[in-house]
């Protein structure tokens, strides 16, 4: 009924490194051809951790912004938007506070697992265990069906369908609901109808996936139903009410293979990233020091590419053939270790050459990414007040 709509926030921790770019934003980028999406910057999300010092956030905010924009992110496929800007993501959270469960936030994985990692803080607080509803709303305002996240985040979108479906179950109800689903069903046409009801039948007695399926596939290539049919049949077939919310799918994002320059995965916590906006001299410097097969002291020694950071990069960046050399030059001892490197660091360097340009000319521009930004939140706030109208209505608010 919907098209695909992808939606993905991150939270601004300032400049962006490789890391980054190889996991989440080369993602990013061919989403954006595929896909309708929204990227936002999830500063309240950042709150939720950092409400002690907060200062950092909103030049976190725009560095963050200026390199999406540099590696390429592009606001004439995208909408980008920073989520404090569109309000209406509060009042979501805030409606759906009504109806969430305890219970449901206090077994999240992240909630004690954060707690219990960043001992410094003091995170037991009405925002932080709300983090994941906050999440939910963020998604669901705009009815989006997939979210590009890694593994750790998949509890959160998990939670977010749970939510949705809760709130299509006790507000979706209507008055006449099951009247008007049959109503919706006689306009499918005798066949369809039949099959739909067979379907629902079979979905619902014993819990038959493909027969749900199935039947979702036979609304979506129905056309001549109104939106509000259309929903009552989803959500009929379900056994829930009508479809005000749309359940999301995480869409995983495959784990960044991009490591750090000590071999472990690249994160600012381990120190070890080259940033996008990397001097190109600093990043001579470090890839010229990063640590190599601890056994290959002289130059003499033969190594063992298996025991070295350095052929891990490597794997990101060199062909066949270049592996095949760094392969032999190691083991037998034939190359030295900065000959080694140096393809890399000319890999590097030319990878975030084009990328570092546009950064400067960005931040040389803050108008620009001002104006990319504020018109990105007014079509961010459009589509999120469509929604809330659905929403306030169904919990039985006022409208003026
Ligand atoms: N929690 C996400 C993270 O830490 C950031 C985030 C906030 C997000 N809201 C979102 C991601 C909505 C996807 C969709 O990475
Ligand atoms: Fe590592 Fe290359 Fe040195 Fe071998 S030659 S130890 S792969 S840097």
């Amino acid at each position: 009924m919907y098209a695909d709509r992808v939606l993905s926030g991150m939270r601004p921790t300032g400049a962006l490194h490789l890391g980054h770019y190889h996991g989440v934003l080369k993602n990013w980028l061919r989403l954006q051809h595929e896909y309708e999406c929204l990227f936002f910057v999830a500063d309240w999300h950042a709150l939720t951790t950092h409400y002690d010092d907060p200062l950092a956030i909103e030049d976190n905010t725009w560095q963050m912004v200026i390199d999406w924009l540099a590696a390429g992110v592009d606001p004439s496929k995208a909408v980008l938007f920073i989520q404090s800007q569109v309000i209406e993501h509060a009042e979501l959270h805030l409606l759906m506070s009504m109806m969430t469960p305890l219970a449901w936030l206090e077994r999240v994985p992240t909630y004690k697992d954060q707690q219990e990692k960043l001992t410094d803080k003091d995170l037991s607080t009405y925002g932080f265990l709300g983090y994941p509803l906050l999440q939910a709303a963020d998604i669901l305002i705009y009815r989006a069906n997939k979210v590009p996240v890694g593994e750790d985040q998949v509890p959160h979108i998990e939670f977010a369908r749970e939510i949705a479906r809760r709130f299509n179950h006790l507000y979706g109800r209507e008055p006449g609901y099951e009247e008007k689903a049959q109503a919706a069903i006689k306009k499918l046409g005798g066949k369809k109808g039949k099959l739909y009801e067979e379907l629902r039948t079979r979905y619902q007695q014993a819990g038959d996936q493909e027969a749900l399926a199935a039947a979702r596939a036979l609304l979506a290539e129905t056309q001549n139903l109104s939106l509000g049919d259309m929903e009552r049949l989803y959500g009929y077939l379900e056994g829930g009410g009508k479809m005000i919310l749309t359940e999301p799918d995480a869409l995983l994002t495959p784990s960044s293979k991009m490591p750090g320059l000590d071999g472990q995965k690249m994160s600012k916590s381990y120190n070890n990233t080259i940033a996008l906006r990397e001097d190109p001299e600093v990043i001579h410097k470090k890839i010229r020091t990063m640590p190599t097969d601890p056994a290959r002291i002289r130059r003499s020694d033969p190594g063992n590419p298996e025991r070295c950071p350095v052929w891990q990069l490597h794997q990101v960046y060199s062909d066949e053939a270049q592996k095949a050399w760094v392969r032999e030059g190691c083991t037998t001892a034939g190359i030295g270790c900065l000959e080694c490197k140096q393809p890399i660091i000319d890999a590097v360097l030319k990878e975030l050459a084009p990328i570092q340009e546009r950064a400067r000319a960005l931040a040389e521009d803050p108008d620009s990414v001002r104006n990319i930004i504020a018109d990105g939140c007014e079509k961010a706030r459009d589509l999120a007040r469509e929604t809330m109208r659905d929403v306030r209505e169904a919990m039985g608010l006022v409208q003026l």
